[in-house]
């Protein structure tokens, strides 16, 4: 079966500096795989340059079987490939609905209430905070909307990059637990970024680990959990 997701060869540029150098990541559907790597290693140029922006300036990516490496940004938005970028980047002056009401595509309007109570149900704390305007929610709010956000588009692949980033462990926990039922219940697909290796590896499938722009080691998650080079490197000494 040909995977949802399809990264080959993949070389990202920001000007003369190659932060992507041979990128190949796969992602079946059904499945969450993480991509954990130091800071640097190109772990957000992967994601963007999935979206559209930058652009790989080699190789492939593929999403459904379809060659979407040359594809504007809101054209493989369209496919319902939906972000949540790292820094959150929600509407700070527009409410927690209206954030919300800015996720949902024109194609699925019809579905907007439904997902909306969906939204409300998965992150209570929304709910509650509705009518605040986004720029004002704590940070662990504010990563509940811009997840839930990237969901009211119905995403067949869901990007993730960082959740875990600057939040208490309980909230992390909340987040990472709701991802897992979103998985289990209706079969979301997610590709996530995370620092935070050990909660991530927990929670995946499958991983990936990016060093200097390269995939250097990939396998199940809790196979990379045991495995002790991936252990000193990511998880002893760093944030857990
Ligand atoms: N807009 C940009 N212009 C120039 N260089 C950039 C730009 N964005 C990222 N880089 C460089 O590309 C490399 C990869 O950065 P990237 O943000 O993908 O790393 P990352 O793995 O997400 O790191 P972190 O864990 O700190 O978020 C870094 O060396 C970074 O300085
Ligand atoms: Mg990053």
């Amino acid at each position: 079966m040909t995977a949802l997701l399809q990264v080959k060869a993949v070389e990202t540029y920001y000007g003369n500096i190659r932060a992507l150098a041979g990128v190949d990541v796969e992602v079946q559907k059904g499945e969450i795989v993480c991509l954990i790597g130091a800071n640097g290693a190109g772990k957000s140029t992967l994601m963007m340059t999935i979206c559209g922006s930058p652009q790989a300036r080699t190789g492939q990516i593929l999403f459904e079987g379809r060659d979407i490496t040359r594809m504007p940004t809101h054209e493989i938005a369209r496919l319902r490939i939906a972000q949540s970028p790292e820094g959150r980047r929600i509407f700070p002056r527009m409410t927690v609905y209206e954030n919300l009401q800015m996720g949902a595509s024109l194609d699925n309007l019809k579905y907007f209430n439904e997902d909306v109570e969906k939204m409300f149900a998965l992150f209570p704390r929304l709910k509650e905070r509705q009518s605040q305007r986004g720029g004002t929610l704590s940070g662990g709010e504010q990563q509940m909307l811009s997840i839930a956000r990237a969901l009211m588009a119905r995403p067949k692949l869901l990007l993730l990059d960082e959740p875990s980033l600057g939040l208490a462990p309980l909230i992390v926990k909340g987040i990472f637990e709701a991802i897992r039922k979103l998985n289990e219940t209706e079969g979301l697909t997610v590709f996530l970024v995370e620092q935070n290796a050990f909660a991530a590896l927990k929670l995946s499938h499958r991983a990936y680990v990016m060093v200097n722009g390269q995939v250097t080691m990939s396998g199940g998650g809790r196979e990379l959990l045991a495995n002790p080079e991936v252990r000193a490197a990511y998880l002893e000494g760093g944030r857990h």
